[in-house]
């Protein structure tokens, strides 16, 4: 069995819910406000880890109470945190978001994320059958680092370019699964895309990015998602659920999908997986508190 790897993010989510969410220049009473771990790269962790693949989280905490209680968290969901490193030059990531009506905003302070270095990334051991996974919260060039150490390991590399900030060939040549929602496809491609627009134009999209033999994952929220292997596109239907929290769905899909890969399940039975584990965390308040154990996911695809 494989091992995954997530490079990335680690935040504090601070989040208030609101009946609704305020316009520019207004304030609106909330409801309620919660801390819950967060960031990009710890919540694909968490639901690798919680899927039950051996994993481990490559990032950087600042030295400060927040950095103590994620350790701390991320220990707890079983998390291998040996190359999560203190940092006394930055505060801990944090992520300020607003939740109404089950959707979100947020504003990401990158704080210690933004330390993430080549060195870091190159001091991990990967070996074929492992799986790389990382995210735009943590800079691109430590990104290209790690994916051709990746590559020349032998290890499959998952890259979430989340949030979407334009990137250059040399990170996608070495991209073997790349996952992304329709706005960060649209940015990529220069196109003006929704979630409700027609799949083929999602493939007419998504051929801008292909290459070799890699796989597009395009997530589509409550659509579910399209996957492009081989050049043949299929639409894996989204499940029927009530959101509450659509905060981190996203990066639960990318860790399922991680921790299935990793332990040798083919893709498209690991793209229903992950498509059903993504189901459960939306139901959920919070990012990485919010991710599935195995045991959920499995007794939500025997019905
Ligand atoms: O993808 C969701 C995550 O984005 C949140 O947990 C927040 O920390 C931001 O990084
Ligand atoms: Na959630």
């Amino acid at each position: 069995m494989g091992r995954v790897f997530v490079a990335g993010s680690i935040n504090m989510d601070v989040v208030a819910t609101a009946d609704r969410h305020p316009k520019v220049g207004e304030t609106v009473a909330g409801n309620a406000v919660n801390y819950f771990p967060g960031g990009k790269g710890a919540n694909q962790a968490v639901a690798s880890a919680k899927l039950g693949a051996p994993t481990t989280l490559i990032g950087r905490l600042g030295r400060d109470a927040f950095g103590q209680q994620l350790r701390t968290f991320l220990a707890a969901q079983a998390v291998d945190l040996a190359h999560v490193k203190d940092t006394a030059e930055a505060h801990t990531g944090m992520a300020i978001i607003t939740v109404a009506d089950a959707d979100n905003t947020i504003v990401v302070v990158p704080g210690a994320n933004a330390l993430v270095s080549s060195e870091d990334v190159t001091a991990v051991a990967l070996a074929k059958g492992d799986v790389a996974v990382s995210q735009f919260e943590i800079p691109q060039a430590t990104i290209v680092a790690f994916f051709r150490r990746a590559r020349a390991a032998g290890a499959t590399t998952i890259l979430n370019p989340a949030p979407a900030i334009p990137f250059g060939k040399d990170l996608l040549d070495l991209v073997d699964i790349l996952i992304l929602n329709e706005t960060e496809l649209g940015l990529l491609t220069h196109m003006e895309l929704r979630d409700s627009d027609d799949p083929a134009r999602f493939v007419a999209a998504a051929s801008a990015l292909q290459g070799g033999s890699r796989i597009i994952c395009i997530t589509l929220g409550k659509r579910g998602v399209l996957a492009l292997i081989d050049g043949q596109a299929s639409v894996i239907a989204g499940r029927a659920v009530k959101a509450v929290d659509t905060t981190g769905a996203g990066d639960c899909f990318v860790g399922a999908l991680a921790s299935q890969l990793a332990n040798g399940t083919a893709i498209r039975r690991a793209l229903e997986y992950a498509n059903a584990a993504a189901s459960i965390c939306v139901q959920r308040m919070g990012a990485a508190p919010s991710m599935p154990t195995a045991a959920e996911v499995a007794a939500l695809l025997s019905t």
